[in-house]
């Protein structure tokens, strides 16, 4: 044998074992359960069909939807599954237009499974626009909750990679109870002007990593609220839209948040860079270890921000300051640009001072009227290491 060909013969004996030593897998195709590409008739039948029998089945299981456009109205996919499942989603998903035709808040919910894999290249596309135009939430308290486009609920070791999520009515994203969670080259975009198309929200999660990803929205990028720990967001894109926030917290409960860890991001035209928000008056709780890294801002309105005055459309008294302790902070290697004068904001709670905030090399430059570049602080005394621009309090 020539040595190509040993090399040959050795890898396909390779794969043999490698197959051999998998446990079985099978592929559940939704157009074998009636599921049409035509981007009218309702796939969820189909798909809900197909996901029943794969999680049902034993071995790891894929169900595909192939290349094409699908409609598809409220579904819920649900473990626990027998096995490791995956969901290619190849082609492109169209929601319900009219919200009111939303028995419930959500569009597409995955729960309650373990080893799960969503994947394909495809797209969920929410065609958020006419709902947008309804969406009163800000003024109206009572108004009607707008569905999210993908829910994952007690979602565990599980990833999302390759997959789009497009123009959502509500948010994009919401993880709720989710642990060992990966989203990877995840794409999110909506117009900058549509209301409250968070990019993904985590609450309650233990463990999510957020990597390679590219996320334009009308609202946050990604938004971190109570009882989440262990979050990793690298390598991620956010702009046009909010930037990354952690909270708001204590609103209705006390809320703890730890170990949030951006780092290797890139913010372009959004409101915020980093931000860590909290309700003045209400409830308690605790934010901390929360490190932001090597961070790029490209005319960010409030590049790094902690604002524990949050108090939008006048629902709080924010006479009496926030309850909500925050410690542990770094900012450290955030460059760039704002595009207002006050580049570094820290207005910490005057109940409870921040404790042990850090900033190291911050060249934030501003090339606007109200210049030269500054920063504001109350309540709290950073540590400063390294150059720094704008110099800090
Ligand atoms: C986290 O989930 C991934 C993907 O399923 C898995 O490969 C990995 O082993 C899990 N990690 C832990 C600590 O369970
Ligand atoms: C940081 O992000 C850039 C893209 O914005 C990427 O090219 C680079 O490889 C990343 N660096 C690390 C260390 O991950
Ligand atoms: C700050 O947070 C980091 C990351 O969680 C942790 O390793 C470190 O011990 C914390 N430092 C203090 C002083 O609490
Ligand atoms: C800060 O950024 C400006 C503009 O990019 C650059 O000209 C300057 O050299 C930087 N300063 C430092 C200390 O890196
Ligand atoms: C903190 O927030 C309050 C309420 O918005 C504002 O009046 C005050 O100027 C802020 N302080 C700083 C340092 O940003």
């Amino acid at each position: 044998m020539t040595t190509l060909e040993t090399y040959f013969s050795l890898t396909s004996l390779l794969l043999l074992f490698v197959f051999a030593g998998r446990v079985q897998s099978a592929v559940f195709d939704v157009k074998n359960y009636g599921g049409k590409a035509d981007g009218k008739s309702d796939i969820s039948k189909a798909l809900l069909g197909a996901w029943k029998e794969a999680c049902s089945a034993k071995g790891s299981n894929i169900v595909v939807v192939p290349k094409g456009t699908y409609s598809i109205g409220l579904t819920d996919l649900n473990g626990p599954c027998k096995g490791a499942m995956e969901l290619q989603v190849q082609g492109t998903l169209l929601a319900p237009i009219n919200p009111s035709s939303y028995a419930k808040d959500s569009w597409i919910t995955f729960a309650y499974i373990d080893q799960f894999k969503l994947s394909g290249g495809g797209t969920f596309d929410g065609q958020g626009q006419v709902a947008w135009k309804q969406n009163n939430c800000g003024r109206n308290p009572k108004c009607k909750r707008l569905p999210v486009s993908l829910r994952f609920d007690f979602i565990t070791n599980s990833v999302v990679q390759d997959v789009t999520s497009l123009d959502s009515k509500n948010f994009h994203v919401n993880l709720l109870g989710g642990k060992n969670l990966t989203f990877d080259r995840f794409t999110i975009t909506a117009p900058g002007d549509s209301v409250n198309t968070d990019g993904i929200h985590i609450g309650h999660s233990n463990g999510i990593n957020i990597i390679n990803s590219n996320i334009a929205t009308g609202d946050d990028c990604i938004s971190i609220g109570g009882a989440s720990e262990q979050i990793r967001i690298t390598n991620v894109r956010c702009g046009h839209g909010h930037g990354i926030s952690v909270g708001s917290l204590g609103k209705t409960t006390d809320e703890f948040v730890s170990g949030i860890f951006v780092r290797n991001c890139t913010f372009y035209d959004t409101d915020n860079g980093v931000r860590i928000k909290t309700w003045p008056a209400l409830h308690g709780g605790m934010a901390s270890d929360m490190h932001f890294e090597d961070i790029m801002m490209k005319n960010v309105r409030n590049p790094i921000i902690i604002d524990q005055m949050y108090c939008p459309w006048n629902q709080c008294n924010p006479k009496l300051p926030s309850k909500v302790k925050i410690s542990n902070v770094t900012f450290k290697n955030i460059r760039g640009s704002s595009a207002t004068a006050v580049a570094v904001r820290l207005n910490c709670s005057s109940s409870f001072p921040c404790q042990k905030v850090e900033l190291a090399d911050i060249n934030l430059t501003y090339g606007g009227k109200e210049g030269p570049v500054k920063s504001l602080c109350a309540n709290v005394k950073p540590t400063l290491k390294g150059k720094l621009t704008p110099t800090i309090c």
